[in-house]
């Protein structure tokens, strides 16, 4: 419990009639310390009680139970606390040490289930950066949903269907290398699809033979199946090497393909309902009273579209997992799909629209520039994990020349770093990619707070005590205060972050706890032999703890020692 709710506690013991986030929602805090910790307007009860708020304020004050407080004063309209600061710190300082990680848990998903759409790149092409923000936001979300009792169901929506596997197929039939493949997958896929698109603009005939490939795949023809399917496989080998590195593990990997099998139940339903509109030999629905652009459902050659493999997906996902919510983690430039999906659905007549989620990004560019494949100007995530893995191993070389497992730790805090570096930021910021702002361990970054915290964990080393069920918490003084009372907002931050899809706020969060802790290490000799040495050393464990927290739901590993 922290001060805010010890405060709210004791009033409502006094205010029956009034609830714990009532009364909560009407506590401030002074502007001036020397007012007290916290405060309460008696003047918002003037008209329930018509009394004056100044002897309500009296009142309130002289009835209260005071056993958490140094003080509680009436001054004016306002009842004024000063928190017991030794009681209530170890009050907090008790749940963390209690059961560390739950603390600031709560259980408000009671296990319902929420799926979520992350990562999803396309097949036979790199994973781009707008992919590395979709999956380290989606996990941070999954873990945070978790924490707070829900079920994530974590799905890889695979770009495997569309025309562009038609054009694909084209153009190995032309100049494939089947050794260039197996080498080197992705970049050769990805060179046979730039260079038909290249060439076709002189050769429109290339742009046939992809539709017609696309056609023979969605009709089942053998070999286009079976390219299909090695394209597929070999693609999904890469991706998982990224995903093995960042620890991101997928319940499914249904992507596109799986849901254009699913297309005549939204189809039939579309046509019952009357929605289907055709238009230059294509069928549409109209959302103009949304003002939205219409949907595009069958085109004219008869194929299905990505919005219409999203309508069969959605409903497969409440069908299977019957979702509280569904989330979508997607950039932004996506927005009008996801509101036309809603629409749609809502249009088809269920009543669940609502629950369909975009949690969207802002767009990641390389020097001030768009990035694009086609264009060549992209950084390989590969690459960015990889240089960020030398330079911590680098870094610990210089630093901790003796440590141990250094490999390991050099992976934690490298790819700690690039994950970092994303959830820091709101997700619907643009960010500009720099590797050298990526892999800067210094200010506000992921190896700021695993350092901070590392330092935490050798001084409780150096300290020889690891279990506090003993001793005595109050004897914290103001200095430990600060940190206290702050890890005391952990839930609520939590709480906060899983209500916004916002990972920013855990980051935040995570990388104040650490300024603070390394402010009062500067300080506060903490391993100094007095009667409060081992409360002490309880504040540095239970901020180990917090920050191991923190970093664990924004899947950033917490090394004890770097
Ligand atoms: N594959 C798409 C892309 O790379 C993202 C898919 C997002 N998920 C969805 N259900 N539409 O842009």
């Amino acid at each position: 419990m922290n001060g805010k709710q010890l405060v709210a506690e004791a009033l409502q013991a006094v205010l029956p009639d009034w609830s714990m986030d009532e009364v909560e929602a009407k506590i401030e805090r002074p502007k001036d310390e020397k007012l007290g910790d916290y405060a309460f307007p008696a003047f918002t009860l003037a008209k329930t009680l018509r009394k004056a708020p100044n002897l309500i304020a009296a009142d309130l004050a002289d009835q209260i139970d005071k056993s958490n407080f140094e003080k509680v004063q009436a001054v004016g309209p306002y009842v004024n606390f000063f928190l017991n600061k030794g009681k209530a710190g170890a009050a907090i300082l008790q749940e963390i040490l209690a059961d560390p990680e739950n603390y600031g848990a709560r259980d408000l998903g009671h296990g319902r289930q929420v799926t979520i759409d992350y990562s999803s790149p396309n097949i036979a092409k790199p994973m781009g950066m707008g992919h590395l923000r979709s999956t380290v936001i989606g996990e941070a979300i999954a873990r945070i949903l978790e924490k707070e009792g829900f079920k994530p169901v974590r799905i890889d929506y695979l770009g495997d269907w569309g025309t562009q596997f038609g054009k694909m197929m084209a153009a190995y039939k032309m100049w494939g290398n089947d050794a260039d493949i197996k080498q080197d997958p992705i970049n050769t896929l990805l060179s046979y699809y730039v260079r038909i698109n290249r060439e076709a603009e002189e050769h429109p005939e290339y742009d046939d033979a992809g539709r017609e490939w696309f056609a023979k795949l969605e009709n089942g023809d053998a070999e286009a199946t079976r390219l299909w399917k090695w394209f597929r496989e070999v693609s999904l080998e890469r991706f998982k090497k990224v995903y093995d590195m960042l620890d991101v593990h997928f319940d499914s990997y249904n992507g596109e393909a799986f849901s254009a099998k699913l297309m005549d139940e939204p189809i039939q339903i579309l046509r019952d309902k009357k929605l289907l509109v055709k238009s230059q030999g294509a069928e549409i629905v109209d959302l103009d009273k949304y003002d939205l652009p219409p949907l595009l459902i069958i085109k004219s050659n008869g194929t299905t579209t990505y919005i219409t493999r999203d309508l069969a997906t959605a409903m497969y996902r409440k069908q299977t997992y019957d979702f509280f919510k569904s989330v979508y983690v997607v950039g932004q430039e996506q927005e009008v799909h996801f509101n036309q999906l809603k629409a749609c659905l809502k249009e088809m007549g269920f009543d669940w629209y609502d629950d369909i989620v975009h949690v969207s990004f802002g767009l990641m560019s390389l020097n001030g520039q768009k990035m694009s494949t086609r264009k060549g100007n992209v950084v390989n995530l590969e690459d960015v994990l990889n240089e960020s893995v030398k330079l911590a191993r680098q870094q610990i070389a210089e630093k901790n020349a003796g440590l141990a497992n250094a490999d390991e730790v050099a992976k934690e805090v490298g790819i700690g770093a690039v994950i970092f570096h994303d959830l820091k930021n709101y997700r619907r910021n643009p960010i500009d990619f720099s590797l050298e702002e990526v892999v800067k361990f210094e200010g506000e970054t992921g190896p700021y707070v695993q350092y901070a915290r590392a330092r935490g964990e050798s001084l409780l080393r150096k300290g020889g005590i690891r279990d506090f069920s003993k001793t005595d918490l109050s004897k914290i003084g103001s200095e430990e205060w600060d940190l206290v009372s702050f890890m005391g907002r952990f839930g609520d931050v939590i709480q906060r972050a899983m209500e916004q899809y916002d990972p920013s706020l855990i980051a935040k969060f995570a990388l104040e706890l650490a300024k603070r802790f390394n402010k009062y290490y500067a300080h506060t000799r903490i391993l100094v032999d007095d009667e409060a040495k081992e409360a002490r050393l309880a504040v540095v464990q239970a901020m180990s703890n917090v920050l191991k927290a923190a970093l664990q739901m924004l899947d950033v590993k917490a090394p004890d020692e770097m």
